[in-house]
């Protein structure tokens, strides 16, 4: 409870100072927003190959089936939102909340908007559709608080993954690594043959992040991990300072201009043969798909070292803000998101699986093939990376301490910001 009266004083006080630093957000035209204009504007972060594909998929899948609503896409670039959640949060501070918007299942829709109250529930809707006979539990349970519905998963990514480019490893003579001990061997014997090991993209820190915290999952485990963010567990237990030795090691084996590039500069860096290895979610899936890379052929996956049998779960969901006036429209468009035409056009090319449970499988390919699969089996953990597993403000801290420790590379000081971090989100 502590955690969450901070973390809604903490919302607050973030649109206040985003609202202070800029002009009213609403349309330039000065005229009424978009989402009173009788389109739906709809907010995400999908830019790049593969995630803007899937995108548009979906949006023409929405016309088809209603062409008398428009539809603009108000997509803002920066993997993972960086740029992106920034504007929202301005806009919601404006009162000028987009008809829909990209936002993580977890503790960024439940600890930010809902309990910043700018959420209405989705209940009517999940009942006219069913929805809680087709979505998996685990998924319904991130988007609610309350007995409340508040969004609707549109896909399941998995943050677990390492994607190889099939021929290196071949000429390399090497296999995915299944420990970090192996992954630093064979980092070692690419290193040696003139082979970047692992491509990174860390303009904006997160796939830093991402990588640190699959070394804590293979670590930890899924619950012990989890526990990490709650303060259950403490940074200075033994397997986060190992954890934070080995992410140290890990480092010295990426690419020189890591900071230089974006996590779909990172990707191409293994579609081109320059790197062996990316430890990204699957939208790098999507990516290489967009690029007409063939899955088992011309790249491989596996998961993280250490990480077999857990599956690191990222969903994104929409909802329905308050404060719109097209709330019958931005239903409709919903209701399309979360149906099996809506999925199965949005998620093939997206590279993450359908959030419901019962689409059309012939639609997608080996790799969503096998990762439906694990789904089912594995122990699902909430990605702290990509927002779900604690609140907004955590994770940006834990951000800004990555982004230290990538250059100074110090355990104590990174392993104490890191205390603090989860400290100030749970005072
Ligand atoms: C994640 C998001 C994915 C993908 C990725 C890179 O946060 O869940 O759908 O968009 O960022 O942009």
């Amino acid at each position: 409870m502590k955690r969450k009266s901070f973390y809604v004083l903490f919302v607050a006080l973030l649109l206040i100072v985003l609202g202070a630093c800029s002009n009213s957000s609403s349309s330039d035209d000065g005229g009424e927003s978009a989402s009173g204009d009788g389109k739906i504007e709809l907010f995400s972060w999908w830019t790049a190959g593969g995630e803007a594909d899937g995108l548009d998929a979906l949006i023409e899948q929405f016309k088809e089936e209603h062409p008398d609503i428009e539809v603009e896409n108000a997509a803002v670039a920066g993997g993972a939102g960086t740029n992106a959640k920034a504007v929202l949060a301005n806009r919601m501070q404006g009162g000028d909340p987009p008809s829909t918007f990209q936002v993580h299942g977890g503790d960024e829709l439940l600890a930010g908007w809902v309990a910043a109250d700018k959420m209405q529930p989705l209940n009517d809707l999940y009942e006219e559709n069913n929805w809680s006979e087709v979505f998996p539990q685990e998924l319904i349970d991130m988007v609610s608080k309350d007995d409340n519905i508040y969004a609707v998963p549109v896909d399941i990514h998995r943050g677990n993954v390492v994607f190889f480019n099939s021929k290196v490893f071949e000429d390399n003579g090497i296999e995915a690594p299944t420990t970090w001990d192996e992954f630093l061997d064979v980092a070692d014997q690419l290193e040696s043959n003139g082979v970047t090991p692992l491509a990174l993209g860390d303009k904006n820190v997160w796939p830093a992040t991402m990588i640190f915290e699959n070394i804590l999952l293979a670590n930890l485990g899924a619950d012990d991990f989890d526990k990490l963010w709650d303060g259950e567990i403490g940074f200075d237990d033994e397997r986060v300072v190992q954890s934070a030795e080995t992410f140290k090691e890990v480092l010295n084996y990426v690419n020189d201009d890591h900071s230089a590039r974006a996590w779909q500069d990172a990707s191409q860096l293994v579609s081109d043969g320059e790197a062996a290895m990316n430890i990204m979610g699957d939208w790098a899936n999507g990516y290489y798909l967009s690029q007409d890379l063939k899955p088992n052929e011309d790249y491989g996956w596996a998961a993280t070292p250490g990480s077999e049998g857990t599956f690191m779960v990222i969903t994104d969901t929409f909802g329905l803000p308050k404060d719109i006036n097209n709330e019958d429209q931005v239903k409709e468009f919903l209701t399309v998101l979360g149906s099996k035409e809506g999925q199965d056009a949005f998620n093939p090319m997206k590279g993450s699986i359908p959030a419901r449970t019962d689409t059309d499988l012939s639609n997608y390919g080996e790799y969503a093939t096998d990762t439906i699969k694990d789904f089912k089996d594995a122990s699902l953990v909430a990605s702290l990376a990509h927002g779900s597993a604690a609140p907004e403000q955590v994770v940006t801290q834990v951000n800004q301490a990555v982004n230290i420790f990538v250059t100074q590379k110090d355990v104590d000081q990174f392993t104490t910001s890191l205390q603090d971090a989860v400290d100030a989100g749970t005072e």
